[in-house]
């Protein structure tokens, strides 16, 4: 994402070490990322609408990992995922995304999400042919159907088509270059 002009990244991870190293590792090449130890359940270091996309990758999957049943979460898993997706909802702006990078089916994931993020519309993607994983891009403010009022426009970023056009060549596999942010 860096390379193809969002530079304006930060990246958390509750893991000091993942935190030092990537930070060390980016810190020639990606000067203007910044890295953060912090716990995705208490976000409050950010201001409410800060981020325009906010992205988990494998990050809501490790923290379910010990949960028994994917159809019927446990009182501990239904909170957790409350507290994440309330700090994301909140740190997201209006008309922002948050994108989940997964390999939890739609039919358990879709629900997940839509128990917290109200008034937002979920889009999945499945990338892969025999080992299929899913994205999700949630837009906070975007109609769900005739029912609910739209709020959010279609918006065409400049950057975003100018690194679609570039990329148009790219593997479909390479889903950050498929987003419609
Ligand atoms: C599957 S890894 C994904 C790492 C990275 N997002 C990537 O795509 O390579 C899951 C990450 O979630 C982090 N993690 C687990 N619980 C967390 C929490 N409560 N807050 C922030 N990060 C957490 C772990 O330290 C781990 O690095």
């Amino acid at each position: 994402m860096f390379d193809n002009g969002f530079i304006h990244i930060t990246n958390v991870d509750y893991s000091d070490v993942v935190i030092q190293n990537m930070a060390l590792t980016h810190e020639h090449c990606c000067s203007e990322m910044k890295w953060k130890v912090m716990d995705i359940r208490d976000m409050s270091e950010f201001q409410s609408s800060t981020f325009d996309v906010v992205i988990e990758k494998g990050t809501l999957d490790a923290m379910l990992v010990e949960e028994k049943d994917p159809w019927h979460l446990s009182d501990d898993g239904k909170a957790l995922t409350t507290d994440i997706l309330s700090e994301v909802a909140r740190v997201t702006t209006q008309c922002g995304k948050f994108i989940s990078v997964t390999f939890s089916q739609p039919h358990f994931r879709v629900p997940l999400l839509m128990k917290v993020l109200h008034g937002w519309s979920v889009q999945p993607e499945t990338f892969g042919n025999a080992f299929s994983y899913f994205f999700y891009v949630a837009t906070k403010g975007r109609s769900l159907g005739k029912k609910f009022p739209t709020v959010c426009p279609l918006r065409a970023d400049v950057r975003v088509e100018e690194a679609r056009t570039r990329h148009a060549s790219a593997p479909r596999e390479d889903f950050l270059l498929s987003l419609d942010l």
